[in-house]
């Protein structure tokens, strides 16, 4: 019967400090996740070597795996801390290895700043424009199978998964990244978003843009919500084609 495990985290005071590494000792709980880990290190912030150090930063909301806000980098694999059991990731050694994304700027400790993906979502116009409050009655009828994919589009939490995998998102790119890609399909794909697909297809087509795919499909494999990236990475990348030919016949 296991009664104390370790937890490496991988720690920073600042964003402009460099990162090292703390080990933590706890007495083993069934049923914990490496939320809760994090909170017991709160509470009792002493080092395995019995150093007392500043409580361990991370960011979270939701705690059910809805708001991506606690992605983090778990035993070397991108997830949701509050969806990561300690008793699953003990069957895979005795220590847990926790690190912050590394794709996104470090605020302190494992909380990342995900902004990017914000900016990203405001560059592309990432909503529904509306002229008017009033009610203007049903809206047009939507296929079944295109409410089906917006629906598996939709489930997108901008946790950054995505973004921490893809080789693409690296300092010498400036590739915005698979998330706002499944985003712009989304809003493209519906009939009021529609009338505005111009707009965000010509963001995707300047620089950073969908062009900066390189194909590698990694983003798919670790989305938590299984958003069919590469799906719609291939169906932007024929959209825009198809939007510069009819802007190249209109010139
Ligand atoms: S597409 Fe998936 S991995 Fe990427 S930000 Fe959205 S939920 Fe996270
Ligand atoms: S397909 Fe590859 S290069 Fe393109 S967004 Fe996904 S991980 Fe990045
Ligand atoms: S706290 Fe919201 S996804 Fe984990």
């Amino acid at each position: 019967m296991l009664e104390k495990f370790k937890v490496r985290v991988q720690r920073q005071d600042g964003p402009a400090t460099k990162p090292y590494t703390q080990t933590f000792e706890l007495p083993y709980k069934p049923d914990m996740n490496v939320i809760s880990v994090l909170q017991e290190i709160a509470a009792h912030p002493v080092t395995a070597d019995g150093q007392h150090t500043t409580p361990v930063v991370w960011d979270s909301n939701c705690l059910e795996e809805v708001c991506g806000a606690c992605s983090m980098v778990i035993n070397g694999f991108v997830r949701q801390a509050c969806s990561a059991l300690v008793d699953e990731l003990l069957r895979a050694g005795p220590v847990i290895d926790l690190k912050p994304m590394s794709k996104f700027p470090v605020i302190r400790d494992l909380f990342t700043d995900r902004s990017r993906m914000f900016d990203a979502l405001k560059k592309v116009r990432a909503w529904i424009p509306v002229d008017s409050y009033a009610p203007l009655g049903p809206g047009p009828i939507v296929p079944p199978e295109v409410n089906e994919r917006r629906y598996e589009l939709s489930r997108c939490m901008t946790c950054g998964c995505c973004l921490e995998a893809c080789p693409q998102i690296n300092p010498h790119s400036d590739f915005i990244g698979p998330q706002v890609i499944g985003q712009v399909v989304l809003f493209n794909m519906h009939p009021t978003g529609a009338m505005t697909a111009s707009y965000r297809n010509e963001a995707m087509m300047g620089p950073g843009g969908i062009t900066g795919c390189g194909n590698a499909e990694n983003c798919v494999k670790v989305c938590p919500k299984d958003v069919p990236l590469t799906w719609a990475i291939g169906k932007l990348g024929r959209d825009t084609t198809t939007h510069a030919f009819k802007r190249w016949l209109m010139r």
